[in-house]
C-alpha cells in the first residue's frame, strides 16, 4: 500500500521502517533538511537498537523526502507523526499538527485517502484535523466528503525497544467513524496482525507469539486510550515511588515490596521499579494534557495530578538526600552516570539528569556527567547548562564527592568500582534506579544509598 509518513522522528521513522519492512511502499516526509539528507544516506538521526539494520533491510520500499507533494500525491494512507510538545499551560502545542494537516489537504490526490493521527493528540483532534484538511482540500477539489477520512491510531512504542514493540505489539488500536477506513488500516497492518512476515534475525519473534489484537473504536475512544494508558503507567511508577519513600522510613526494602506486589497477577510486576521516576517526551506531556482536557470539561483529575507531583518530588529527593549526606553542596564535585531519560535511547527530553544537575548547579556544586550514547546530543542540546561532559564512566568518579546513578545502563554494572573508588574524594554513590549491587559496592569500599532501601 502506498503510505506516507509526516514527521520522521522517533515514532514516524520507526513506523515508516516497520511498514516498509512489511512490504508497503513508504515515503517519509520531514521539514528538517539535515535529517532527511542523513536518512537518504542510511544514517538514522536517533539511537534506537536495530533501527539501522531494519532500515537497510527495508530500503527497497523506503524513501525520504522534504517535498510534501512527492510524499502525498499518490498516498493511500498518510500517517501524521509530528511532535506535540507541551505548552506552558499543559496543553499540547498543535502547530506542527496543523501544518501537517494543511499540507495533506493541499497535496493528496488519491481517490480515497485514510489520514491517520499517530501523534498523541488531544481528544477531538480527529475532527479538528479533518476540518483543516477539508478547508485546504476544498480549494482544489469540489469536496463531497468522500476523498479522505481521518482515523486515530495511537502509538504505544517504548524508545529503546521501539521496533520489537511495533512488530510484536500488544495491540493495534484504530479509531474511525468510517468502517471503510478501519478496513484499509486492517489491510495495512495485516502482516503484523497475523504475524505472516519473516522475522528479522536480529529481532526474533517471541516464542509462542502468533497474532496481534486489532482493537477498533470510534475516534474519541482511540484518542482517550492513548492518554489513559500513559497516565496509568505514570501512576504505577509514582505509586511505587510513594511506597518507596515510606519504605525507607519504616526500614523496609522496596525491591522486596515491589516483587511481593508484582507477583499478584492482578497487578503485574512491570512499571513497579522504584527510582527517580519517569522522564521522556510522553508521560509528563500526556498527563498534563489529560488534566488540561479534564479542566476544559470542569473535571478535576486528582489521581493523575498526584502521579505528576510524586514524580517531581523524586528528582528533588535525590538532591535532598545528597544535602543530608554532604551537608554542603557548594564547591562539591558531583558525578552523574547516565543522561538519557532511560537506557537504550539517546532521547534527552525531560531527562531527570538535567533537572537534578540544574538543582545541584544552583546550589554551587560542580557537575560532571557521562552517558554511553547521548553525549553528542547533550553537547548540542544542553550546551549552556554547565554540566561538564566527560568521555567515559570512570572519569565521573575522579575527585568526586558523590556519584549519582540516574540512568540504568547495563554497562554501569561492570564499572571497575574498586579502581574508581580510589579516585573519589568521598566514596559515596546514590543509586536512583536500584541498579547496583550492594555487596559489590561494600567490597569496593563505597557507601551505597539506594532510593527506597532503608539500609542507608
Ligand atoms: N517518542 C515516543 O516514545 C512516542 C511514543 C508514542 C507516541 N508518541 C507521540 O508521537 C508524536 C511524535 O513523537 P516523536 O517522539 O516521534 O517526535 P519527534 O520530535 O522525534 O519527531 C517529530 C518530527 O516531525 C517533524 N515535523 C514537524 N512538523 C512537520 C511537518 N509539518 N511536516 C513534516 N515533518 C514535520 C520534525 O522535524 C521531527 O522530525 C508525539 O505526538 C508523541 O507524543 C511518541
Amino acid at each position: 500500500m502506498k503510505t506516507a509518513i509526516i514527521g520522521t522522528g522517533y515514532v514516524g521513522l520507526t513506523t515508516g521502517v516497520a511498514l516498509a519492512y512489511l512490504g508497503h511502499e513508504v515515503t517519509c516526509l520531514d521539514v528538517d533538511a539535515a535529517k532527511v539528507e542523513n536518512l537518504k544516506k542510511g544514517i538514522s538521526p536517533i539511537y534506537e537498537p536495530h533501527l539501522d539494520e531494519l532500515m537497510k533491510l527495508a530500503s527497497r520500499n523506503l524513501k525520504f523526502t522534504l517535498d510534501a507533494g512527492d510524499a502525498l500525491r499518490d498516498a493511500e494512507v498518510v500517517f501524521i507523526a509530528v511532535g506535540t510538545p507541551s505548552l506552558p499551560d499543559g496543553n499540547p502545542d498543535l502547530t506542527f499538527l496543523k501544518s501537517a494537516a494543511q499540507s495533506i489537504g493541499e497535496k493528496i490526490a488519491s481517490p480515497y485517502v485514510v489520514i491517520v493521527n499517530k501523534s498523541t493528540v488531544p481528544i477531538g483532534s480527529g475532527n479538528w484535523v479533518e476540518s483543516i484538511v477539508r478547508d485546504s482540500y476544498r480549494a482544489r477539489h469540489a469536496y463531497q466528503g468522500s476523498g479522505f477520512v481521518v482515523a486515530s491510531n495511537p502509538e504505544f512504542l517504548r524508545e529503546g525497544s521501539a521496533l520489537s514493540d511495533m512488530l510484536y505489539a500488544d495491540r493495534v488500536v484504530v479509531g474511525a467513524d468510517d468502517p471503510k477506513a478501519l478496513d484499509v488500516l486492517r489491510k495495512l497492518y495485516q502482516p503484523l496482525l497475523e504475524q505472516t512476515f519473516e522475522a528479522p534475525a536480529f529481532l526474533p519473534r517471541p516464542e509462542g507469539f502468533r497474532a496481534v489484537h486489532f482493537l477498533t473504536s470510534d475516534l474519541q475512544s482511540a484518542e482517550l486510550i492513548k492518554y489513559a494508558a500513559n497516565a496509568f503507567l505514570a501512576l504505577k511508577i509514582s505509586f511505587i515511588n510513594e511506597i518507596s519513600e515510606l519504605s525507607e522510613k519504616v526500614g523496609a526494602d522496596i525491591q522486596h515490596v515491589s516483587r511481593g506486589i508484582g507477583l499478584d497477577s492482578r497487578i503485574g510486576n512491570r512499571f513497579l521499579q522504584a527510582g527517580i521516576g519517569w522522564g521522556g517526551s510522553c508521560f509528563g506531556k500526556d498527563t498534563a494534557a489529560l488534566i488540561s482536557t479534564g479542566k476544559e470539561y470542569g473535571l478535576p483529575m486528582p489521581i493523575t495530578q498526584a502521579a505528576r507531583d510524586v514524580n517531581t518530588r523524586q528528582r528533588a529527593r535525590m538532591v535532598e538526600i545528597l544535602m543530608s549526606e554532604l551537608k554542603i553542596l557548594k564547591g562539591r564535585k558531583i558525578g552523574i552516570l547516565g543522561l538519557s531519560f532511560k537506557p537504550f535511547t539517546d532521547d534527552l527530553r525531560d531527562a531527570p539528569a538535567l533537572e537534578i544537575a540544574k538543582r545541584l548547579l544552583e546550589r554551587g556544586a560542580k557537575v560532571v556527567g557521562f552517558d554511553p550514547v547521548s553525549m553528542d546530543r547533550a553537547r548540542k542540546e544542553w550546551g549552556e547548562t554547565a554540566i561538564e561532559l566527560v568521555s567515559n564512566a570512570e572519569a565521573v568518579f575522579s575527585e568526586s564527592d558523590a556519584v549519582l546513578l540516574v540512568t540504568e545502563w547495563p554497562q554501569f554494572r561492570t564499572i571497575d568500582f574498586a579502581k574508581c573508588a580510589a579516585q573519589m574524594k568521598n566514596k559515596l554513590i546514590l543509586d536512583g534506579r536500584g541498579h547496583l549491587d550492594s555487596t559489590q559496592m561494600n567490597q569496593a569500599g563505597i557507601r551505597l544509598i539506594t532510593l527506597g532501601r532503608a539500609t542507608r
